[in-house]
Order: C-alpha cells, then sequence, then structure tokens
C-alpha cells in the first residue's frame, strides 16, 4: 500500500489578502511536501480559507458587498496566491469553510457531541474580542481597557450558550503530553502547553446566540457555532478519508494559534472518535524592519510582489535560511538583497554557470532530469525534524565545496593543456551538480527544474539563473 502524508497550512481569515507572513506557513508545508513525494509518498498539501467569522462580515460591509459575495472573491484571492507562488505545483487542496460539506461535517460532530452530553447548555458571561475570535480575561486588556493585541473594545457578553466539556480531558491531554514528547514542537513550546494544561481546564463556549453569519447549531439554528471549533474540523471536512484515517501528519500553525491546536482539537478529536494529528508545529513570528506587521502601519508585504522582483525560490531560500523554523526573525529588503546576492547569484548561480560553461568548452553532455533524486541523509534528517536552515546551510556548504575544488583543479587551463584530464574533472563537477540539484528540489523547485534542463543533453552556458540586484 502506497504511504500517505498530510500536510496543513492554517486555514486562513480572509479579511485581508495574503501576506508575506502566511506565505511563510505555506512555503513550509509545500518544502515538506515535495520533500515527501521525493519520497515516493501520495501526498496532500491542504489550505484554505475560514470564512465564517465575524471579521468577514467586518470586512464585506467596510466594502460594501455582501458577505457570501465577499467571501467568494477573496476565497478566489487567497486560491490564486497560493498557484502563483507555485505551492504544491497548484495541485494543493482548498478548503472553504462555507461548503456545504463542511457545513453537515461541522453540524454531525456538532450533534454527536451533544448527544453524547460532550457538549451542553449554558450561561456565558465574560469579554469577547472580534479580532481573536475568542473570549479574553479582564486581566489581559491594557489600561485603556483594549484587547491588547487588536486595540479594540471586547464586547461585553451575556448569553445562553453551547458549552464543550473541555475540563473533561484534562487528564487525558496531560497523559497525551507525557507519553508522546513529539505531539507538539518546537520543546519550547510544547513547556508552554503543558503548563497551560497543567494549571486547570475550563469547559468552552462554542456557540453564540443570535449571530447572522456562521455555520447553525443544527437543533438550536438562533444559536450558530463558535468560528475555532468549525475552523478546526476544516482539516478533515472534504480531505480523503485516506489521508487521515491515522490523522493528519503535521499541521504546520504559527504560535499565535497553538493552544487552539494543541489543547482544544485534541480534546475536540478523542470527543468526536476521530484520530489525532501526529505533529504540530508552531513556527516564529516575524516582524519588517523589526516593526510587527499590521494593516494600520501599511507594511504587510505582498509575497507576489516580492516573487516578482526577485523570484518565489529566492524568497523561499531567504525566509529559511534567515529563519530557524519555530524562531522569531526580522525581514528586511537589505537583507534580502544581501543574502540573493551574496548565496543566490554569487554562490549557486555563479558555480551553476562557471561548470556549464566548462562543459560546453568540452562539448559534453549531462542527463540530470532523468537520474531518480536521492536525497543525501543530513537534509532528509533535518526535513524530518524541520530544520530547513539546516538542510539549507548542508547544500551551501556543498556549494561552497565545489567551487572551491574549481579553484584548486583549475579547469579552464585544462581545457587547453590537458583536455583528457579536462574532461574527467569537469564530469566530476557534473557528478555534485547532479547532487546539489537533487538537494534544491524541495527547497527552489523551479530553480532544480531550470538546472536539470541545462543539463540534460548538451550542455549550454545558458542565461544566469540569478541576475545580480
Ligand atoms: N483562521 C485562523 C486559523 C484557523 S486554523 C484551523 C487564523 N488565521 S490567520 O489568517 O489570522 O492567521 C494565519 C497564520 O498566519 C497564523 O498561524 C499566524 O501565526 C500567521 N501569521 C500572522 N502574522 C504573522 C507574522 N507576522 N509572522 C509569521 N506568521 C504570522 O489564525
Amino acid at each position: 500500500m502506497n504511504k500517505t502524508f498530510f500536510v496543513t497550512t492554517p486555514i486562513y481569515y480572509i479579511n485581508d489578502v495574503p501576506h508575506v507572513g502566511h506565505a511563510y506557513a505555506t512555503f513550509a508545508a509545500d518544502i515538506l511536501a515535495r520533500y515527501h513525494k521525493l519520497l515516493g509518498e501520495k501526498t496532500l498539501l491542504l489550505t484554505g480559507s475560514d470564512e465564517n467569522s465575524q471579521k468577514t462580515v467586518e470586512a464585506a460591509t467596510k466594502k460594501n458587498l455582501p458577505v457570501e459575495k465577499y467571501a467568494a472573491e477573496m476565497a478566489k484571492t487567497w486560491q490564486e496566491t497560493w498557484k502563483k507562488l507555485g505551492i504544491a505545483d497548484g495541485g494543493f487542496g482548498f478548503v472553504r469553510t462555507t461548503s456545504a460539506k463542511h457545513e453537515k461535517f461541522v453540524q454531525d460532530i456538532f450533534k454527536k457531541l451533544y448527544e453524547k452530553k460532550l457538549i451542553y447548555k449554558g450561561v456565558y458571561k465574560g469579554l469577547y474580542c472580534v479580532g481573536h475570535e475568542a473570549f479574553i480575561q479582564a486581566g489581559d486588556l491594557d489600561e485603556k481597557g483594549l484587547c491588547p493585541d487588536h486595540k479594540t473594545k471586547p464586547q461585553d457578553l451575556e448569553e445562553k450558550n453551547y458549552f464543550f466539556k473541555l475540563s473533561g480531558f484534562e487528564e487525558k491531554l496531560k497523559e497525551l503530553f507525557a507519553k508522546n514528547s513529539n505531539f507538539v514542537q518546537p520543546e519550547e513550546r510544547r513547556n508552554e502547553i503543558l503548563s497551560f494544561i497543567n494549571s486547570g481546564l475550563e469547559d468552552i463556549s462554542i456557540s453564540r446566540e443570535n449571530a447572522k453569519w456562521g455555520i447553525k447549531v443544527p437543533f438550536d439554528p438562533n444559536h450558530r457555532i463558535y468560528v475555532w471549533f468549525d475552523a478546526l474540523l476544516s482539516y478533515y471536512s472534504e480531505t480523503p478519508k485516506e489521508f487521515w484515517k491515522t490523522g493528519a501528519d503535521l499541521h504546520i500553525i504559527g504560535k499565535d494559534i497553538l493552544r487552539f491546536h494543541a489543547v482544544i482539537w485534541p480534546a475536540m478529536l478523542w470527543a468526536a472518535d476521530l484520530p489525532l494529528p501526529k505533529l504540530i508545529f508552531a513556527h516564529g513570528f516575524f516582524t519588517i524592519n523589526g516593526q510587527k506587521i499590521s494593516k494600520s502601519l501599511g507594511n504587510a508585504i505582498d509575497p507576489i510582489a516580492i516573487a516578482q522582483e526577485y523570484g518565489t525560490d529566492a524568497l523561499r531560500y531567504f525566509l529559511f535560511k534567515e529563519i530557524p523554523f519555530g524562531s522569531d526573525g526580522d525581514f528586511s529588503f537589505e537583507k534580502l538583497k544581501e543574502v540573493y546576492n551574496a548565496d543566490l547569484a554569487n554562490g549557486l548561480g555563479n558555480l551553476i554557470a562557471r561548470v556549464a560553461k566548462l562543459a560546453e568548452s568540452l562539448d559534453l553532455e549531462a542527463s540530470i532530469a532523468e537520474s531518480k533524486p536521492q536525497l543525501d541523509i543530513p537534509v532528509g534528517f533535518a526535513l524530518e525534524t524541520l530544520e530547513f536552515q539546516k538542510a539549507l546551510n548542508y547544500i551551501w556548504d556543498k556549494i561552497k565545496a565545489t567551487d572551491k575544488k574549481i579553484e584548486e583543479t583549475r579547469p579552464w587551463e585544462l581545457v587547453k593543456n590537458d583536455p583528457d584530464k579536462a574532461k574527467s574533472v569537469v564530469e566530476n563537477l557534473l557528478r555534485q551538480i547532479d547532487e546539489i540539484q537533487e538537494l534544491l528540489l524541495p527547497f527552489l523547485p523551479e530553480t532544480a527544474e531550470k538546472i536539470a534542463k541545462q543539463f540534460t543533453g548538451k550542455i549550454k552556458a545558458g542565461e544566469p539563473l540569478f541576475p545580480r540586484k
């Protein structure tokens, strides 16, 4: 039977267009999906749009559009963005939480949990932050009584809600974390979640009364289901069962949404008798020139604009080479340009150009495109542990070592004085290029494809891969 690999990105809110922070998680999922595909596994990368949020209604109102129309247009924009960025070569799964199939899945589970008495009706009194789509504690507000992250006044709510019996899963969660030290990564985040669980879990409200937008509670249509309860289920609702019969392999998320994934989601899955994911990985946040990405600062960078200027591969390289996956980092155009020129134009690009020119002068042929890719063990291992930076460093060490070999053997002189020796030296270099090209496949897929083309059949010097900026 074919092994499968199922990786997800967050299911993004659609109150705005994608920025480079969103592209970050999606590229990470793409690197892993490509890697598992190379291993011969049947792979699914799932992304999508989280549409049943109050934020969608607010954004549509601002644009003077009916919510459904706004949501459909934005879902298309997000889907198109991932296509333009080459995610899974356009072959990713895209779930919309307003689809009929998803809605039914959510309602069926809601009903099942109600029947199992894991959902019950109670009264909720508290503060609700629409920005977070979550209840917020009075103690977390700033001195003006505003949400410190969104700078908005939370809503004061007292209403009849349905509650999910999260408290009943506390022991099971502790057991899960004790038994499976790899359920949440990185380690630091795992410890954070563990201490949150150890501090005691309360039941959570999972419906809103008289809300106008969202999935209805099937047996009480004045209530709409809490957007996180609905969104988490989108990982499975439309996904072919073959990919999650033993749970998703990996959820890639940002550290801000870890509690939903590492506490509420497993409890929901146990309650619904569904399989748990194998790993939840929380990446860090990055700033732009040292500042938080925010609409009001106007620094929310469009990933497509960067890709147009530098190429998608350059953006991918920069993000994963500069920021260790799991840590916070900073993005700046100066740094991007610097890294582009040093590692891509001068490093990889220059090496490929030199070897191609030598091979052309000796009239050599190669067949990279036909060879079956074999990733070196250190790169495979770094990918299994999501250490992208480590993998890239390993590949770039190989590039530097190959460059050094050229300096030492001086093949351009051998071409004139000792053509036989030149041929054997350059053939050796070609084997190195073959290896480097294979290692680049998950990380820089467009570049790997260009190299494969250039080094298949008669080799020609060709255009530079990364023109200097
Ligand atoms: N809709 C929820 C996810 C539901 S998953 C079942 C959501 N959407 S979101 O669009 O607001 O955020 C998606 C992701 O973008 C989060 O994982 C968040 O961490 C990430 N990022 C938002 N800003 C970011 C940075 N500045 N840097 C890195 N990632 C950032 O939350």
